[in-house]
């Protein structure tokens, strides 16, 4: 297949678990692929992955080193920025190690773009909904809101709840569009959300088209089992093969907005092929908010470990309520849609799991978050 305005691509973070589905995509459109990744020990222990794609020429290196980047992005015309430190958490203990790759990588690449010779005529990077902090939430009386986090001591008299700042009525979530405010909850969130400032500010200054998506829950296959700094439907994987029960904090009905990984591919796809893309901001979720409670629930009844379910009332400090996204934007400009359902894209999941090696690391994860007070 021949493509007439890109040819070879580069995809930072390659390796890792949307990466390399990624990666997987544009070889089979057949563009030239290359892959940047430093098989970070968190999530790949120093090792290639074995689903790690044949057909695309692998750099092990680091986006922090800009003599790594530069070699990465020769006769490069495209570039997905996705390498980036992951866990939530973990961020607001380890501030250093998240600016440094997630700022501190992107400012090298575009230094790159603008004090050196390439010929890269776009970039795609992926922000995230944790950049939002609460969604948007209804209240009869004053209409769209957005409350603040919550307040430690509300959590530790187990209020779980969001109340209107306005009149501090009851509140119902509402979608939250790209035009909302950025109240990140995390220095993860925020290194994303100032990433994304940085891809649009020097891309629009300099001619060369951007588009950021932001992802919200995104789960599928090759999401590190033994990881426990990752997101939750792994982290219930692991847990459960370990005999050990999913461990639910607050009371399980926070919600989340799950998007299978396959459908953030294809917005992918739609981001570097459409021109509407350029310069435009999109939300990548499903649309819809899905409780904890009824992840756990499902993920244990296709493991049959039914309910080995540990709802503990405990919470992790900054941890949002609800957020789910407002997807007319990508529907309307790419048309853009989720195909994939949470039932089958849980059963994809479960089935590849099957054959995956899962730590239980969680309580040592759990005592570090304690430890710092978190
Ligand atoms: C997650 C991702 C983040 C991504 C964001 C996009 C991580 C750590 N988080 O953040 O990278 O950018 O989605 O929206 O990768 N929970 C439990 N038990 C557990 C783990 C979690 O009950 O063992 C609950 C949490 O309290 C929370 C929900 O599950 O309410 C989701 O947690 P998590 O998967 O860590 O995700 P986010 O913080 O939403």
């Amino acid at each position: 297949m021949t493509h007439k305005k890109y040819r070879k691509i580069l995809v930072t973070g390659g390796a890792g678990f949307i990466g390399s589905f990624l990666v997987d995509e544009l070889v089979k459109l057949g563009y030239q692929v290359r892959i940047l990744d430093n098989l970070e020990d968190q999530v790949h222990q120093g090792k290639k992955p074995k689903y790690l794609n044949r057909n695309a020429e692998f750099i092990k290196g680091d986006v922090r080193k800009i003599s790594d980047l530069k070699r990465s992005i020769d006769r490069v015309d495209a570039v997905f920025h996705l390498a980036a430190a992951v866990g939530v958490g973990q961020s607001n203990y380890q501030i250093k190690k998240y600016v440094d790759t997630n700022i501190g990588g992107t400012v090298n690449l575009l230094e790159l773009l603008i004090n050196t010779q390439h010929q890269i005529k776009k970039l795609i990077t992926i922000s995230s909904m944790t950049g939002y902090g609460e969604g948007n939430y209804f209240c009869k009386k004053d209409n769209i809101v957005r409350p603040p986090l919550r307040e430690e001591k509300r959590l530790r008299e187990k209020d779980w709840n969001l109340y209107c700042p306005k009149c501090n009525g009851e509140v119902t979530p509402f979608p939250t569009d790209e035009t909302a405010l950025d109240f990140p909850n995390s220095i993860y969130g925020l290194s994303k959300k100032n990433q994304q400032d940085m891809v649009f500010l020097i891309g629009k200054l300099y001619n060369i088209p951007t588009t950021v998506l932001r992802g919200f829950n995104i789960y599928g296959p090759r999401q590190s089992l033994s990881n426990p700094y990752t997101g939750v439907t792994a982290i219930f994987i692991s847990r459960l093969k370990n005999d050990k029960p999913a461990v639910i904090f607050e009371d399980g009905l926070q919600t989340r907005d799950f998007v299978s990984v396959h459908d953030v591919i294809n917005a992918f796809i739609l981001a570097l092929e459409e021109d509407k893309a350029n310069y435009q901001l999109f939300n990548i979720g499903s649309g819809k908010g899905t409780t904890i409670l009824e992840i756990a629930q499902t993920i244990s009844s296709l493991l049959e470990k039914k309910d080995l379910i540990d709802i503990n009332q405990d919470f992790r400090k900054n941890d949002i309520r609800h957020c789910f996204a407002d997807i007319s934007k990508v529907e309307r400009l790419l048309d853009w849609k989720p195909k994939i359902s949470l039932e089958k894209g849980l059963k994809e999941l479960i089935e590849w799991s099957g054959n995956e090696v899962a730590e239980d690391k969680f309580s040592k994860a759990q005592q570090q978050l304690k430890s710092y007070g978190l």
